[in-house]
């Protein structure tokens, strides 16, 4: 049986991902989500429409770095071994403001830091062949672009920006890109990639928008319209089809495809900086 961890696998991208997944009974899925009722009833809509009772759920929250080294202790302590790590949960730029309790800007800690810290806590952990899997956004290229700012002012920022979302996925493509240097440098089989699941209007994470924000991305922006239904195939198809094992540091749009992302997100520089600055956040240098 094949082990898949996905953060945040109560709602959206990752619920129908998971639910696609355990119905093939060769794999267990565990959710790692903050809100326990929310997982429980997650995983009991799973296992009533797909039959296969091999999902867990587990806690954690991204946000903070306690919830992340607590869940990566339970999961080691069951003595497991993870085949597919993937790093889903999300918020948005909207409504989130403010620092977590380890003192970094919210969505930053959320979406980047919490799964990079997470990743390195279960490497050790995963299976010869392993996979991760980062979601990523367009937004890490918003219309307009955005410059690196440096990861210190992303941690610490001297005041609220609203492009903080689009760093945060820029992050995670940087994340790829630095991770997967150092596993190939390392002579590791293990694969990491982005996943870009396109703007998906019926998750919780877009309801703000309603049908007319959907009608304008699907109109001006077609290249950035994505649909939970076929973005939640191809990150199953991604997780499971053993012919994806041998692609590492790619960047999936919105199906098994690969595609370029933005120029900046190459940058050897700012990811190389990134990923140390990373390291002392997480008290991992
Ligand atoms: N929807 C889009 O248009 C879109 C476009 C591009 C990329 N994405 C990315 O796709 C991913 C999934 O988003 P979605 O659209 O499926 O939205 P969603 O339905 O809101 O799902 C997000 C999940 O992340 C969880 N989460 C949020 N903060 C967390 C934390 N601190 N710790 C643990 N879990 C946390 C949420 O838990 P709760 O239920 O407890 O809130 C929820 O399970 C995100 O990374 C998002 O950035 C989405």
């Amino acid at each position: 049986m094949k082990t898949i961890i996905i953060t945040g696998g109560n709602s959206g991208l990752g619920f129908e991902t998971a639910k696609k997944v355990v119905g093939n009974p060769e794999y267990k899925v565990i959710l790692a989500c903050r809100n326990p009722e929310k997982a429980q009833k997650a995983k009991e809509q799973i296992v009533g429409e797909t039959g296969n009772a091999h999902i867990e759920v587990m806690p954690l929250d991204t946000s903070s770095l306690v919830s992340v080294r607590a869940f990566a202790e339970n999961f080691i302590a069951s003595g497991e071994k993870s085949d597919v790590l993937v790093n889903n949960a999300g918020i948005s730029s909207m409504g989130n403001t403010g620092t977590t309790e380890d003192g970094f800007e919210l969505v930053f800690a959320t979406n980047y830091l919490g799964h990079f810290l997470l990743t390195q806590l279960l490497l050790p952990h995963m299976t010869e062949e392993a996979a991760i899997f980062n979601v990523s956004s367009d937004m890490h290229n918003p219309p307009g672009g955005i410059d690196w700012p440096g990861a210190e002012l992303l941690a610490h920022p001297k005041e609220d920006d609203r492009r903080k979302y689009a760093y945060s996925k820029l992050c995670m493509i940087y994340f790829t890109h630095e991770l997967d240097r150092r596993l190939r440098e390392n002579g590791s089989r293990i694969t990491v990639n982005a996943f870009n699941p396109g703007f998906m209007a019926s998750t919780n994470f877009s309801k703000g928008g309603g049908k007319a924000r959907e009608l304008v991305v699907k109109t001006t922006m077609p290249d950035r319209y994505g649909k939970l239904e076929s973005s939640s195939d191809a990150l199953a198809e991604l997780i499971t089809n053993d012919a994806y094992r041998g692609i590492s540091g790619q960047y999936f749009d919105r199906s098994t495809n690969t595609a370029k992302s933005s120029a900046l997100s190459y940058s050897r520089e700012n990811a190389q900086e990134l990923w140390e600055a990373s390291m002392t956040y997480c008290d991992l240098a």
